[in-house]
């Protein structure tokens, strides 16, 4: 059995990632804030800023596998304590891949697709990235360290949505607690991306990892979609009014941190390598909406002791 670390274990992705891989594997996940109750997986808290918190980690964990999820991932936070962002979120994974390498353990890094400035779309692995933001700058420079320290690191740009701990960290949550509350919302028709559902992430991500893939890979769905039309088929599928949503641009959006307007990834190198096309955008949202008629927002929920 495979003993895997995963950094961020209270997050939307961290924790769908500790859940699903703990039904087959040995599964440490490390907190920081947010404290889990009753987690199926053993569980550390510890403020990864520091050598000192990662060497204690590591060697409690003996990890083969490194899963690091954990992020400093609010942009308009990074823009306000950028001196902290960029410990989290380059300091520390460069660190982690470099400890990862020496262990013998394999590294999986989670970068962003909002490295590239989005003035085209279409990227590809080997396109020159042009980060607007404090968070995406800070985010490409973790990708370089870990593959610096750790040549032999998996570093996976991604996008996704799906049930989280407090029932409020992604994009689709949003729209669906808003719209369920009849409460109105901005959807942006200018910003383009291509979303994954966390829990497809997760499949894909853990496959990759046994393969014993190495290198960049944009991992998103093969599909893309304005932030607006997101919305609208969230509203779509919950049978909730669409129409609660106001087309907007984010220029109107009043928000700190630059955004990049089309972030389509080209994911012809992993679905190369897997043989497979990555997942379309409705089959995702089909998913979503299937696990909240299954009661999966609640066992999530209760992990973190509020449902
Ligand atoms: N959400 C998206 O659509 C998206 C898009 C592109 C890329 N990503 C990337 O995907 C990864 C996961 O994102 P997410 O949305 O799951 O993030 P998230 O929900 O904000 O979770 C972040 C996690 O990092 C942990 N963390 C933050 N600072 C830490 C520290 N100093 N020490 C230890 N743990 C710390 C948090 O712990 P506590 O909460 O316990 O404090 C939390 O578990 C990140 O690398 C992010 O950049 C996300």
């Amino acid at each position: 059995m495979t003993r895997i670390l995963v950094t961020g274990a209270s997050g939307l992705l961290g924790l769908n990632l500790a859940l699903q891989a703990s039904r087959q594997h040995e599964v440490v996940g490390v907190v920081n804030r947010n404290r889990l109750v009753n987690a199926p997986f053993e569980q550390m808290s510890a403020d990864l800023g520091s050598p000192e918190e990662v060497q204690r980690v590591l060697a409690f964990a003996r990890p083969d596998w490194i899963v690091h999820c954990a992020a400093m991932a609010n942009l308009e936070d990074c823009e306000k304590t950028p001196t902290r962002a960029a410990r989290v979120n380059t300091w520390l994974p460069g660190y982690i891949a470099e400890q990862a390498g020496w262990l013998g353990a394999r590294f999986l890094h989670i970068s962003t697709d909002a490295v590239f400035d989005g003035e085209t779309g279409n990227y590809r692995e080997k396109d020159t990235p042009n980060p607007l933001s404090t968070y995406a700058l800070t985010k490409l420079e973790g990708e370089q360290a870990v593959l610096t320290a750790n040549p032999q690191a998996l570093v996976a740009r991604v996008n996704f949505y799906g049930w989280s701990l407090r029932g409020q960290r992604s994009l689709a949550e949003f729209f669906y607690n808003s719209l369920s509350a009849g409460q109105g919302v901005r959807g942006f028709t200018d910003i383009f991306f291509c979303p994954l559902l966390v829990n497809d992430l997760v499949d894909l991500l853990l496959e990759m990892q046994g393969q014993g893939l190495s290198g960049l890979f944009h991992t998103v769905s093969s599909e893309s979609i304005s932030k607006y039309a997101f919305g609208v088929a969230i509203a779509n599928r919950f049978g909730l009014d669409a129409n609660l949503i106001t087309p907007t641009s984010w220029m109107e959006g009043g928000l700190l941190a630059r955004r990049s307007p089309n972030l389509t990834l080209n994911t012809e190198k992993l679905s190369t390598v897997l043989g497979r096309p990555l997942p379309g955008i409705q089959p995702g949202i089909e998913s979503f909406y299937q696990l909240q008629q299954a009661g999966y927002p609640q066992q999530i929920q209760q992990l973190g002791g509020v449902a």
